[in-house]
């Protein structure tokens, strides 16, 4: 299958190109910046309409990541966010109408929870499934949920499949906070494109019309484990991954911030058949494995 990746120049990105690439499909890759790579390349704005219509030409499946996201909240305007994601979303939209692609995969975030995200009490920890009420709480979480709601009204309108994946964080980061905030929504880029790529295959099959879908770490938490993940999260972690408190000890992590939030991962599970691999036990391996691995950042994490 030809897909285009638009945003392709990014983390997401530049991990995806080649593995599509390794599963058999032709990558076509979309960015404002120029970019050096093996595949087909077209340099363009996804918010100009005509950029967006000369990328698909021919394109089976579309992966919509081009986006500002949170890191850039503190240094772009609504302006620019809604620029963007919101007429991005909608030119990438109409152009895939137009040459009648079989899906698109929608980049989301966690962010699309917002207010969602709040405990309704103190001693509350929140498992924050798919059908939880989308109520964003910043101008990122709101072109988000628009692009979802995109996602539904062209699937109505045109019959076509998308599935919008809501990703937790994978900006990159040094290994020690890298590893820490898998326990804190974050996940693994190699999962990401995982997600991505099982998407794919379910918007092919047409066995997916639409779906939104957590994409985090796999934590083994419980609604039973708040009162310990809020108090002394490192204890919690020591009950499933016994030893784990000390190792991190004596690595110079003293100390968790509470864990107020997880994401259950069964929903996509179920639906697409993917689990993501690299979580938060693999990368205690990797620890024990680098004993001059030493923590740069003082406690509390992350
Ligand atoms: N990175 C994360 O932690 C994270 C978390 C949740 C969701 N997401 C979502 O995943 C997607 C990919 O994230 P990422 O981290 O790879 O992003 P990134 O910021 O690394 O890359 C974004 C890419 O989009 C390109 N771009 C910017 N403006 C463009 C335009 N007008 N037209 C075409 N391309 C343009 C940029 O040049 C860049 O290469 C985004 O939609 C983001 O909202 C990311």
């Amino acid at each position: 299958m030809r897909v285009l990746v638009t945003g392709a120049g990014g983390t997401l990105g530049q991990a995806l190109a080649p593995a599509l690439a390794l599963e058999g499909h032709e990558p076509v890759l979309l960015d404002v910046r120029t970019l050096e790579t093996p595949y087909r390349f077209v340099e363009g704005d996804v918010r100009q309409l005509q950029d967006v219509r000369r990328a698909m030409q021919g394109v089976d499946l579309v992966v919509h990541g081009a986006a500002l996201h949170g890191i850039h909240l503190r240094d772009h305007t609504s302006q620019e966010f809604h620029e963007l994601n919101v007429t991005g979303t909608f030119n990438t939209w109409e152009a895939a109408a137009e040459a009648g692609v079989r899906g698109l995969v929608f980049c989301s975030t966690m962010g699309v929870y917002g207010e969602s995200r709040l405990p309704s009490g103190e001693d509350e920890v929140v498992a924050l499934r798919e059908d939880l009420p989308l109520l964003p709480a910043d101008i990122y979480g709101l072109t988000k949920t628009v692009g979802e709601e995109m996602c539904r009204y062209y699937g109505r309108r045109h019959g076509i499949g998308s599935i919008a994946l809501r990703y937790g964080m994978f900006v990159p980061e040094p290994f020690f906070r890298y590893g820490i905030r898998l326990l804190y929504g974050g996940v693994d880029t190699a999962d990401v494109v995982g997600s991505v790529l099982a998407a794919i295959d379910a918007l092919a099959a047409r066995r997916v019309n639409w779906g939104a879908f957590n994409v985090h770490s796999v934590v083994p938490f419980t609604e039973e484990d708040a009162a310990g993940l809020l108090s002394d999260p490192l204890a919690v972690i020591d009950r499933y991954w016994p030893g784990a408190s000390q190792l991190l000890w004596q690595r110079g992590v003293e100390r968790l911030e509470p864990i107020r939030e997880y994401y259950p991962m069964g929903s996509i599970q179920h639906r697409l058949g993917f689990r993501p691999s690299r979580n938060f036990d693999q990368w205690l391996k990797k620890l024990e494995s680098q004993p001059e691995a030493l923590a740069d950042k003082p406690s509390p994490w992350p």
